[in-house]
């Protein structure tokens, strides 16, 4: 089954008969974010799955969002086209081994510390965890921890020197995990790009290996600092909504190119790498989205006694932050 004519009206109307919200991330095949109800950041979509009244979600993202909506409403059916599109940061650390890093920290004479989770991770890490959070909020979840607590933050390395480096914590003790696509955007490609075209703004997600040579760029006076931000997929609507520039380089996953075209047709959205594309995203083809709304799969379950453990972190996320 593939996007021909009619299957938009087709999804329409299967959703309808199954009183189904459909849910796509920025990373989705651009047929997918067009015939979705809502199309988002990992944040946005998680607030969106917490209020809505339909009684199933379909969730045309990767494994660990479809989970956390069913954390956050587990008496919804929670549906994904394929569940096999995982996630290599989620797969990044495991719940043994956050339980092991948080007993070697205290053995070695520290506090208890607040454990902060990217929403990138599996239900059970974020049945072990304080607070969770997402690109969008991870400053402000981190800035809402008291200044004297020492904190864990995983899994992501590049996401962690970010909020580092904006909240200025030592206290702050990052997992080594990166994800595959972001890790693969890096700093020679970014500066070559930004290089041959000195007018174009910088649009730089968090998990990319080349968000620390984006502010070094604007730091050695190569682009000037105003050009470089460092964003979410909202955050980079939002900017791209604004942006007076004639062309803009975006270094995430390529799916993002899709809402940023769509939001200011006059601009120039060109990607750092044009390879960064995320498999596990474009596991969700038209075809496997008519067959969860026809046949009711894959059902997204979580043990009821992990999502209860990990519903107050993932709470704590939704309310913070824009
Ligand atoms: P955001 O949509 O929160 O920016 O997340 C990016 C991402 O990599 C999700 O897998
Ligand atoms: Fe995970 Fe990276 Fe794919 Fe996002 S782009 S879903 S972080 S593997």
């Amino acid at each position: 089954l593939t996007a021909g004519p009619g299957w938009a009206e087709e999804v329409r109307r299967l959703a309808r008969e199954r009183d189904a919200v459909v849910l796509a991330h920025n990373y989705q095949r651009p047929e997918i974010q067009d015939v979705a109800d809502h199309t988002g950041d990992s944040l946005a979509l998680s607030r969106i799955a917490a209020a809505s009244d339909a009684s199933t979600i379909v969730f045309c993202g990767v494994h660990f969002m479809a989970e956390t909506a069913k954390i956050l409403a587990p008496e919804k059916t929670v549906l994904i086209p394929d569940a096999l599109a995982g996630c290599s940061l989620a797969d990044s650390i495991t719940a043994d081994e956050l339980r092991a890093w948080k007993a070697e920290f205290t053995a070695s004479g520290h506090p208890a510390p607040v454990v902060v989770s990217y929403v990138n991770t599996t239900a059970a890490v974020k049945a072990e965890t304080d607070v969770c959070c997402t690109s969008s909020n991870a400053v402000e979840v981190v800035d809402s921890i008291p200044a004297d607590r020492e904190v864990l933050f995983l899994p992501d390395q590049f996401l962690g020197a970010h909020v580092q480096r904006i909240t200025g914590r030592a206290n702050l003790h990052i997992w080594a995990g990166e994800c595959h696509v972001h890790a693969g955007i890096n700093g020679a490609t970014l500066t070559a790009k930004a290089q041959a075209d000195p007018d174009a703004d910088l649009f730089v997600h968090p998990e990319c290996g080349c968000a620390t040579s984006a502010l070094y760029l604007a730091g050695a006076g190569a682009v000037p600092a105003e050009q470089v931000h460092i964003l979410s997929t909202g955050g980079m609507l939002d900017a791209a909504k604004n942006t007076t520039k004639a062309s803009v380089l975006v270094a995430t996953e390529v799916g993002m190119l899709h809402q940023l075209r769509r939001a200011n047709p006059e601009v120039d959205f060109r990607p750092v790498n044009d390879r960064a594309a995320c498999g596990y995203m474009k596991m969700i083809t038209p075809g496997a989205l008519t067959r969860a709304l026809v046949e009711g799969r894959d059902e997204v379950h979580v043990d009821p006694d992990t999502a209860a453990r990990a519903r107050g972190a993932v709470q704590r996320m939704i309310e913070i932050g824009r």
